[in-house]
């Protein structure tokens, strides 16, 4: 089992897209582990972005990124972190593919609706800088045995 830290980005909120997107990851047998709606700040953004802080777009993207509420949350799953990249598409919403998230939804480089954490370190990284352990609420949804077989870790 694994878990991965998502970022419903500010566009995604305004666009009233929130439902759509939490949806998807539902009906694909994710768990919702963590949620919470917060404004990203400069400093926040910061590190949570700290490989693009010195790339030219980046005073873009954090003017985005701080622009608005956004919902942070950790998903629960089997390879959640690659089954969640897989979902979002390319970073571009003009390059993703149909039926990703970015595909389906974005026509921008950087307005792509959701973050999702590229790697286990990222992930161990971006949940700890969004939540505290105390705000992440396990268990076993009684419905496990429809979503995948018991042989299936
Ligand atoms: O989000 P992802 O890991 O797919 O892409 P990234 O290359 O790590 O970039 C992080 C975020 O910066 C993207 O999701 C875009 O929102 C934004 N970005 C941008 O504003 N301009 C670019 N040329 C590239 C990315
Ligand atoms: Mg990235």
């Amino acid at each position: 089992m694994e878990r991965t830290f998502i970022l419903l980005k500010p566009d995604c909120v305004q666009r009233r897209l929130m439902g759509e997107i939490i949806s998807r990851f539902e009906a694909k047998g994710l768990n919702f582990v963590a949620m919470k709606l917060i404004r990203v700040t400069p400093e926040l953004a910061k590190q949570h972005y700290a490989e693009h802080v010195a790339k030219g777009w980046y005073p873009t993207l954090e003017a985005f990124i701080t622009g608005g509420p956004v919902v942070a949350g950790v998903l629960e799953g089997l390879e959640a972190i690659a089954v969640v990249r897989n979902m979002l598409g390319a970073t571009s919403g003009l390059k993703a593919a149909p039926g990703t998230i970015r595909g389906d939804f974005s026509s921008s480089r950087q307005m792509n609706l959701v973050h999702g954490s590229d790697g286990p370190e990222a992930a161990a990284r971006e949940i700890a800088l969004y939540f505290k352990p105390e705000e992440i609420i396990g268990g076993t949804p009684t419905i496990t045995p429809w979503i995948r077989a018991a042989d299936e870790t």
